[in-house]
């Protein structure tokens, strides 16, 4: 369960300094967390966690999980923005937006950011904005309900996000033709489980596909991001997700399918949500 990292009358000396409410965040917490990341998928030599702006798009966390490492996952302009002005550059930004104005593509094509696109219609309107770089991503919506699923955003069938399998050939097709060399698959399914199984069901999904888009297509398929999703245990009786043991268990045989196998994530609330707290007033 989360527990708090300040004592009662610490909490009482802050909010009489500071007018309530207000968030306050252990940086040391934030810190070990990220450390913790990086040691449980310590065996890939090209993994990156690329920390979820949405979710706190506070520059002085930016800049903590940067000197850890990470990069930055931008869904706007204005998180690209925020990312550039952090010092963010070229592959430390994944761009993974969705109904996405031409002008955002070409602010991250001029930032080098890995692009992700969300679905089909975008490979179009990315040629015509600004060209198709070499390295993409395309997010993939298997459809159906995730296995896994704590019912928080688990239900990708109804989602609007993500290339279909079918498109995802057409897609890959398309962007070779048109200049891509590099590709990355990406799924978010679900949000805030505490399964260890999480990320190796998924990716088994995502290496799935990624097995068959390069038979069907011969793509070179250089990265796979498994995004968010892990969370924290809110309840009681609830273990958090042990990410070591959850990493081992990704090394299954589709793995070895893909040329580099460059592992990446981009969660937000496994980064802070242990290390954050709401202090407010009550009169
Ligand atoms: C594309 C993408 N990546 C990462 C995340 C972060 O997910 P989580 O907060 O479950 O870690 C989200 C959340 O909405 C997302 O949409």
């Amino acid at each position: 369960m989360k527990r708090p990292f300040i004592t009662k009358e610490q909490g009482e000396a802050l909010a009489a300094q500071f007018p309530t409410p207000f968030h306050l965040y252990d940086e040391k917490g934030i810190r070990a967390n990220a450390r913790r990341l990086m040691a449980a998928f310590s065996w890939n030599p090209g993994f990156r966690e690329f920390f979820a702006v949405k979710a706190t798009p506070t520059p002085a966390i930016l800049k903590v999980l940067q000197e850890e490492g990470c990069g930055v996952d931008c869904s706007s302009r204005t998180e690209l923005m925020l990312a550039e002005r952090c010092g963010f550059t070229g592959p430390e930004i994944m761009f993974s937006s969705n109904d996405t104005p031409p002008e955002e593509f070409a602010l991250a094509r001029k930032l080098g950011a890995t692009i992700n696109l969300d679905d089909l219609t975008h490979v179009d309107c990315l040629r015509d904005t600004c060209g198709i770089p070499e390295r993409i991503c395309c997010r993939f919506n298997p459809g159906g309900t995730f296995a896994i699923s704590n019912a928080i955003m688990d239900n990708p069938g109804q989602a609007k996000y993500g290339f279909t399998r079918d498109q995802l050939t057409e897609g890959f097709r398309r962007l070779m033709d048109l200049g891509a060399k590099s590709f990355g698959l990406h799924a978010f399914l679900a949000s805030n489980t505490v399964s260890n199984e999480y990320y190796p069901v998924l990716a088994g999904v995502l290496f799935k596909a990624a097995v068959e888009l390069k038979r069907e297509t011969g793509a070179q398929i250089d990265f796979i991001n498994l995004s968010g999703g892990v969370g924290i245990p809110y309840r009681p009786g609830r273990r958090p997700t042990t990410s070591p043991s959850s990493a081992r268990a990704f090394t299954g045989p589709s793995t070895r399918s893909c040329s580099r196998r460059e592992w990446t994530t981009s969660p937000s609330i496994r980064s802070w949500a242990a290390s954050c707290w709401a202090l407010t007033g009550i009169s």
